[in-house]
């Protein structure tokens, strides 16, 4: 990566709490089936990392199971605690997450995992799980197979350097056993105006000079106005490695 990238990359990591109303408003859940893949039925104490405003925590807690939330953005953190006041939600980062050795069953890490630098964050993982415990990662993708849905994408890659999700998860590494993946394919209800909020939630359309960004949203409510669409189509794309027994 070269230092504008990397640059750009950090702006845009840490844009997300000016935008957090809209994020609320305009990101999609995460699908039950997914969630039951990600997270073992036994783990009692699950982390959600890079937590934002809470889309995935809701569907991660369930009866006798502890959930913490980890969030490096103060804007995420309050939507969140506004959201979810009853689920304890730290500052951290993957590179640097704020809790005990061998404490966590299992750690969740939705639409962030490209974000962090893997080199710190597996072995950070790795100490706060315990043995055997499972590290899930997931994106929910557009699809783009659906015609107005790729004519969307293609406004977004006009404007912004959108970045193509760097999902490089094939492999965790070690002290990670193999990686399995599965894709859960579903719709979510969306309102014109919830996919107007899901566009200007997106870090690079935050971080756009203004001109552009108004350009860009012009262009979308056309589109929207002309589809007039009802559910945005999603491929969830989810993968899960266990730690070793040490
Ligand atoms: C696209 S949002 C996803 C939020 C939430 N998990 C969800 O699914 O809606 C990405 C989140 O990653 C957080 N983030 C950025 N850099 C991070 C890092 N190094 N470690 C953990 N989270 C990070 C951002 O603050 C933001 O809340």
């Amino acid at each position: 990566m070269t230092t504008d990238e990397e640059q750009r990359k950090h702006v845009q990591a840490g844009s997300f709490g000016v935008a957090a109303d809209a994020y609320e408003r305009g990101r999609p859940p995460y699908p039950e089936e997914a969630v039951a893949w990600l997270v073992p039925d036994h783990a009692t104490t699950v982390v959600d990392l890079g937590a934002g405003t809470g889309k995935l925590t809701r569907a991660l807690r369930a009866p006798g199971r502890t959930v913490l939330a980890v969030e490096p953005s103060a804007g995420m953190r309050e939507q969140f605690s506004q959201v979810l006041p009853d689920v304890p939600v730290m500052e951290g980062t993957g590179e640097s997450i704020p809790l005990p050795d061998s404490s966590v069953d299992s750690l969740v890490c939705a639409q962030a995992w490209h974000w962090v630098d893997p080199e710190l964050a597996v072995p950070e993982v790795a100490r706060v799980l315990r043995p055997g415990g499972r590290l899930g990662l997931v994106w929910n993708l557009r699809d783009v197979s659906v015609p107005w849905v790729a004519e969307l994408d293609g406004i977004l890659r006009d404007y912004a350097a959108a970045p193509t999700e760097d999902r490089q998860v094939e492999q965790v590494g070690t002290p990670f056993g193999p990686v399995e993946r599965r894709d859960f394919r579903w719709s979510h209800p969306m309102t014109p105006r919830d996919v107007m909020d899901m566009v200007a939630s997106r870090s690079y359309v935050i971080t756009l000079d203004a001109a552009s960004r108004e350009e860009l949203l012009l262009r979308v409510r056309k589109l929207l106005d002309t589809e007039r669409p009802t559910a945005m189509p999603y491929s969830t794309e989810c993968y899960r490695a266990e730690l070793g027994q040490l």
